[in-house]
């Protein structure tokens, strides 16, 4: 049985008073999946010192694990200040910062590294979604994955399918389309290797809010979401927790 997870990211948003009391509030929570918060870098150690029931993210980090790299944190400075979890390849990386899928499979490695797990997201813009590429799209985002990490990395990596278009618009793909899409992203990742397709778990994120997280949470193939905008608050958040 793959755990589900709830995991927030709260992007560039939030003031350190936020962020502890936000952790203060999310250990109250009791929850059947993992949640995991994802706060801006500079208050991973606010976020950890409240932590208690949740697992701690970070949202970006350097492929590099020292150096001159002015500017950039690394996965090993994540590991000793306490996180688990990195996001990496989020719609936002790639777009606004130029992340080319070589570069974020050298993050993934090195959060693997390092003893991070690493939650992959990947989704189509909207204009690649109507002329009809989104399994191309999504397939060639996950190749140097499905093509290099061990079977181990395989059951342990997180992947987030976020339509680009989807995300802090309001808008989400059908429910049935959903579901297939997540269906044919753990049959490309996985290759027919059953162990590793009962293990991996894939999130759905893009507009996830509480009155549709019941509904998409409850999809085979889905095993919980990211979300943004919606965590930003405990009172929707821990709706969407409830909903796993
Ligand atoms: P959203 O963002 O929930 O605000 O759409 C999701 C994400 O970007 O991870």
């Amino acid at each position: 049985m793959r755990k589900p997870i709830a995991a927030a990211n709260w992007k560039m948003n939030g003031r350190q008073a936020e962020v502890s009391a936000f952790a203060d509030s999310l250990n109250a929570v009791n929850s059947r999946g993992e949640v995991i918060f994802a706060p801006p870098a500079v208050y991973l150690t606010a976020a950890e010192k409240a932590q208690k029931g949740f697992a701690l993210a970070a949202q970006n980090a350097c492929e590099q694990a020292d150096g001159a790299f002015t500017g950039e944190i690394s996965m090993p400075m994540l590991a000793d200040v306490g996180c688990q979890y990195v996001i990496l390849g989020h719609s936002e990386r790639r777009a606004i910062y130029a992340e080319s899928d070589a570069m974020i499979f050298a993050k993934v490695k090195a959060a693997f590294a390092c003893g991070l797990t690493p939650i992959l997201c990947i989704g189509e813009t909207d204009e690649e979604n109507q002329a009809g590429q989104t399994e191309a799209v999504l397939t060639r985002q996950l190749s140097l994955a499905v093509d290099n990490l061990s079977a181990a990395e395989k059951q342990q990596i997180v992947i987030a399918y976020e339509p680009v278009w989807a995300i802090g618009s309001g808008r989400t793909p059908s429910i049935d389309d959903i579901q297939a899409i997540h269906a044919k992203i753990r049959y490309v990742f996985c290759q027919n290797d059953d162990t590793i397709a009962s293990a991996v778990r894939i999130l759905y994120g893009g507009s996830v809010k509480p009155d549709n997280a019941t509904a998409i949470f409850a999809l085979a193939d889905v095993d919980g979401g990211l979300v943004g905008g919606a965590s930003l608050t405990i009172e929707s958040f821990e709706k969407i927790i409830k909903a796993l």
